[in-house]
């Protein structure tokens, strides 16, 4: 179980298919994803008994399928995410469940939903035990555990703690297992989940923090969840989690509940970006460039509609460049990274707080692309159309092969919900 040392690139090709081929396909912006990088991702996961996908990374259900195929199951935190699942086969209960619905609220849809199909529910608030017990009273549930502590890449990504809205808070679980009596609900699985792109530190203080809440809730207990939060390196300078070792402490806490409780206890992980992000790359066409005093700009045509992360919360993404042009310069340049977007905040190369920074990059030439990499994960399903911008295209490659799996949205798709009052 180990993850890949060196940093994804590339070299202008994805898994054999040159850049320019995957261009003469579709248009830019599109993104495309390697597949056998997710699959050797999920196989790096092997060791828990269940790999779990958060499909919010990337919910394309042509990635979901892909899971499905490698023996992941998935979770799904909203409607659209279970109905998600169902399209490509996963069936709505099983052991381990198939799909379990992680949240912390019950809209009206989810919660018709998930009584209708009978999903498994991970519930984040002691409301959702109510509102589940009332009607389906009798059923397996999990609680989702803020321990009162959290960590992520970002404060924004960080969902553990008082300030953060996720979870059961510890103190209430006597509360909730009183809750969950009343209506009969048997709590049969504890979840932790304290950000995203977090580290080794933070997430072995999780292990203790469940060992903690697992024997409080005793022995209906028959799965414990780790979350997900593993991080990828978006620079060089980062690094992936010791994988061997954070089995190792989780496999050892839950050694020591199964003696305690009598039978065994399966162990689950979540993972999101660990799963997608270094499999996929956002393709765009660099399409003016220019100089605002002493500042070089390339603007491309993909935005923060394409790729959010950088506006949001100054992530950094690895860049290359595709050389188009026939003239050829070996020269570098210090360069702001932009999109088309009438908001100044549609900056590629941006810190936390919207600093705008320059990336080292190949003098480029009008027609250029720009391939942004690790953007498997939080980067298609978080598109939009603002500015009315379609969302973008999505590629697959597949043994050598490439699959369109969303054609770019049409203005008659976008629109289509849009009504004028006569
Ligand atoms: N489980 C739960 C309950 C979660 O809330 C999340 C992520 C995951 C698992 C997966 O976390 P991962 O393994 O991907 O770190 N948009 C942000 C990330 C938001 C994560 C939300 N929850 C970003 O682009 O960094």
């Amino acid at each position: 179980m180990s993850a890949a040392s060196s940093h994804h690139l590339l070299r202008n090709q994805i898994a054999d298919i040159p850049i320019s081929q995957l261009a003469a396909k579709v248009n830019t912006p599109f993104y495309v994803y390697d597949e056998q990088k997710i699959i050797e991702r999920i196989n790096d996961l092997k060791a828990f008994d269940v790999v779990r996908y958060a499909q919010k990374a990337c919910s394309n259900l042509a990635i979901l399928d892909i899971c499905r195929r490698n023996g992941a199951v998935v979770d799904a935190v909203s409607t659209g995410e279970i109905l998600r699942a169902e399209a490509v086969g996963f069936s709505a209960s099983g052991d381990p469940s198939p799909i379990v619905y992680t949240a912390d609220i019950f809209d009206l849809s989810s919660l018709e939903l998930v009584l209708d199909r009978g999903i498994h529910t991970n519930c984040g608030s002691p409301d959702m035990l109510t509102q589940l017990g009332q009607k389906a009273p009798g059923r397996s549930i999990t609680l989702r555990i803020n321990p009162g502590f959290g960590h992520g890449h970002n404060q924004k990504t960080n969902t553990g703690g008082s300030q953060s809205k996720h979870g059961i808070w510890h103190s209430e679980l006597t509360d909730c297992l009183r809750i969950a009596e009343k209506y009969n609900l048997r709590v049969t699985g504890l979840h932790m989940h304290i950000g995203s792109g977090t580290d080794l530190e933070h997430l072995a203080q999780v292990v203790t923090a469940m060992e903690q809440a697992a024997r409080e809730v005793g022995s209906s207990l028959d799965t414990i969840s780790a979350g997900g939060g593993l991080p990828i390196p978006y620079q060089t300078e980062e690094s992936y989690v010791d994988l061997e070792a954070y089995f190792q402490l989780w496999d050892a806490a839950r050694k020591r509940l199964e003696s305690q409780f009598g039978h065994s206890l399966r162990l689950e992980i979540e993972p999101g970006r660990y799963l997608v992000a270094e499999a996929g790359f956002l393709v765009a066409e660099i399409r003016a460039i220019k100089k605002m005093d002493e500042n070089w700009f390339y603007l491309v045509d993909a935005g923060f509609n394409d790729l959010a992360r950088p506006i949001l919360y100054g992530s950094h993404h690895p860049m290359t460049i595709y050389r188009r042009s026939a003239e050829k310069t070996n020269g570098l340049r210090e360069v702001i990274v932009g999109g088309p977007l009438c908001e100044s905040g549609d900056i590629f190369t941006q810190k936390e707080g919207g600093f705008v920074c320059t990336r080292s990059l190949p003098e480029a030439q009008l027609g250029d692309l720009l391939i942004i990499e690790c953007a498997g994960a939080y980067g298609a399903v978080m598109g939009s159309n603002y500015n009315s911008k379609p969302l973008a295209a999505e590629l697959l490659v597949r043994d050598g092969q490439v699959f369109t799996i969303r054609e770019r949205q049409t203005f008659a798709q976008m629109t289509a919900a849009e009504h004028i009052p006569d």
